[in-house]
């Protein structure tokens, strides 16, 4: 089967690193590289964790360094929702991967210019390195095949009501993304928030008995504590949606839309609107429900793909 060639642009953080193993267990993605953006934790604390995640899931491919913040405004982090480090919950072995030569947007171009065919950018936070990947290269826009994200909420946000925070770290960025004439399928909470995970599912990855069931159920311990002392039954594991929306859509209910970014407003900055009958403005997609089994499942089978890999 051919596989897709995809670029990956995080801030690990929990929900990114399963969402890369996911990535990194599908037989259907090439990952071409990997690059990281600040967000759950600043640039430095993102881009080690993206070193030991990509270690541990065997994602050979080059890792760019992004982003330390926003296009225009001061950056914001989510603190410690991720824990101290942006991936607690457990000790890492170390990374043997190092960090490539180039910077994200560099290596973005890099890939783009060397590949035979257009690629998917899978983000799942800020989108301050894709958009400066189509400031900087507009030329290069027809080599993007699509923007796979997780972000935004068409009914409401998660750092403020209006505004999910991958979009309100860098709206400006996000903006010139959605408006870029390349498809984006958006991934955001009104999917992501039906993505739950419950202890019996954690527990069901804790019993598989390997070092990676050990590894991922011991991060969705930590994730579950955050989400439980904010009253969640369920925690919402936002990004693995964005990639698995490119290899399993079938699991999702996805609707063309027109999709415009909320740069201004007091109260509604970093929200996104959709418009679903505008169809010559079409301008994406939105995910907006899906079979929260069959995304356990998927989870399940990747961690299971690592099984005998000495963690
Ligand atoms: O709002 C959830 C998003 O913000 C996720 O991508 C999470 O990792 C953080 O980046
Ligand atoms: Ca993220």
């Amino acid at each position: 089967m051919k596989r897709i060639p995809v670029i990956l642009d995080g801030d690990p953080g929990h929900d990114d690193a399963i969402a890369w193993m996911v990535a990194a267990a599908s037989h259907i993605l090439d990952i071409k590289a990997v690059t990281t953006v600040a967000g759950n934790k600043d640039i430095e604390n993102v881009t080690r964790n993206t070193l030991n995640v990509c270690s541990l899931f065997n994602i050979e491919a080059p890792i760019g360094k992004g982003a330390h913040g926003p296009l225009v405004v001061e950056g914001i982090t989510a603190g410690d929702f991720h824990g101290e480090t942006g991936l607690d919950g457990v000790d890492l072995p170390p990374s043997d991967m190092t960090l490539s030569e180039y910077s994200a947007v560099e290596l973005m171009v890099k890939v783009l210019e060397d590949s035979h065919e257009p690629v998917v950018i899978i983000g799942t936070g800020a989108q301050t390195n894709l958009a400066t990947l189509l400031l900087y290269r507009q030329d290069l826009k027809d080599k993007i095949r699509a923007f796979y994200i997780m972000g935004g909420g068409i009914e409401n946000g998660n750092w403020t009501p209006a505004a999910e925070f991958n979009i309100l770290v860098d709206p400006e960025a996000a903006r010139i993304v959605f408006e870029s004439g390349i498809p984006v399928i958006m991934s955001g909470l009104d999917v992501t928030e039906k993505a739950l995970v419950y202890p019996e599912d954690v527990n069901r990855i804790r019993e598989i008995g390997t070092p990676m069931g050990h590894i991922v159920s011991s991060w969705l311990d930590f994730f579950g504590e955050t989400h439980a002392a904010m009253g969640y039954k369920g925690w919402p594991l936002h990004d693995p949606c964005a990639v698995l929306s490119l290899i399993k859509p079938d699991m999702f209910e996805i609707r063309e839309a027109y999709l415009q970014v909320e740069t201004k407003g007091l109260h509604a900055r970093g929200g996104i609107l959709a418009d679903f009958e505008d169809k010559e403005n079409f301008n994406g997609k939105v995910v907006l429900n899906i079979d929260r089994e069959a995304f356990i499942e998927e989870l399940i089978k990747a961690v299971e793909h690592f099984t005998g890999r000495e963690a």
